[in-house]
């Protein structure tokens, strides 16, 4: 009881089910989120009674008992890829009384037969919006999901739907880290072959340490690529994507492949300080059937097109 109302989350599954839980090492794929995000993210989705509601990512079930008692059973979809997670949550909520409709698939084709809804609520992380959930969404209706474009923590993102097919709306000030869909996550790689070292103008910590909207930015001009850090002596940086890779510890920069990740990487930090240091929620994101970017304070100025004109 102490663990299911403290607030943390409360991991269910490691490595997809390949390891057992008891040993409590391996890459986290299923868990109970801590019951302040939850409600955090409920508070954004804001739905109402009746609403037809989508939710993707089942876990333990306990979102969609909440959505349920909401928006009613009867208005809720969940969507969990995962058979034994779904299972065990089939069974929980059996437990508890509700039974809305659940299914077994992957969440990022979303459910045409159910469409179209009025909130979309996705607890996985996601780096890329599949068009499938604006598609399924009512005009004027939400799509509320943790954005994990690829450096921890990620962002909460609340999107409306147009009339015109296209989803956009601004991060919340406060963040999120979810275990990501199954198709998006980004293992990091072992880099080896040519090399190119330099000495790093800007102090890495300066960089990661600099505030959650330079991660924005960085996301926004530098899309699917990831960043993990170290807090060393020397604080250490990796960043990855595809062939290209950089490793810096201290000053000492080392960089693979066709791209000097760490140099652009400055880049956006200089543009950023240009913007006057925007903070997250001054961010947006919007997906159109072409894609998805990122901009600051209005959609019509894209942070990509901010930097050209720098
Ligand atoms: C953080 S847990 C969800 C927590 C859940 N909402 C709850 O209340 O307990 C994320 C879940 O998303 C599932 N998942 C990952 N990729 C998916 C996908 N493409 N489609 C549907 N579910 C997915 C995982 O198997 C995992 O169970």
């Amino acid at each position: 009881m102490d663990a299911a109302y403290a607030d943390h989350p409360i991991i269910t599954q490691l490595d997809d089910g390949a390891t057992d839980i008891a040993t409590g090492e391996g890459y986290y794929t299923s868990s109970l989120s801590a019951p302040g995000v939850v409600v955090d993210f409920l508070e954004l989705l804001r739905p109402y009674e009746g609403d037809r509601v989508l939710e993707i990512g089942t876990g333990t079930g306990w979102t969609a008992a909440l959505l349920s008692h909401r928006v009613g059973e009867a208005n809720l979809t969940s969507i969990e890829i995962d058979e034994a997670v779904l299972d065990v949550a089939a069974e929980n909520l059996k437990k508890v009384g509700y039974g809305p409709l659940l299914l077994l698939g992957d969440g990022t084709l979303g459910c045409p037969d159910q469409a179209p809804f009025d909130r979309v609520h996705v607890t996985c992380g996601v780096a890329s919006v599949p068009y499938a959930w604006v598609e399924q969404t009512r005009p004027g209706g939400i799509i509320v999901f943790p954005w994990m474009p690829g450096i921890e923590p990620g962002h909460k993102a609340v999107l409306t739907v147009g009339r015109n097919g296209v989803a956009s709306g601004r991060f919340s000030k406060r963040g999120a880290s979810y275990m990501m869909l199954r198709d998006q996550r980004v293992p990091g790689g072992e880099y080896l072959g040519d090399y190119r070292e330099s000495t790093a103008a800007v102090d890495p910590r300066r960089i990661f340490r600099g505030g959650v909207g330079l991660d924005v930015a960085m996301a926004g001009l530098m899309p699917g690529v990831s960043a993990t850090t170290k807090p060393d002596e020397p604080f250490q940086v990796s960043l990855w994507f595809g062939e290209s890779a950089a490793h810096v510890a201290g000053d000492e920069v080392t960089q693979y492949g066709d791209r000097n990740l760490w140099d652009e990487l400055e880049d956006v930090f200089f543009a950023w300080i240009e913007w006057g240091s925007p903070d997250r929620d001054r961010f947006g994101l919007t997906v159109t059937p072409g894609g998805q970017y990122v901009w600051l304070d209005t959609p019509d100025t894209p942070v990509t097109a901010i930097k050209s004109r720098a």
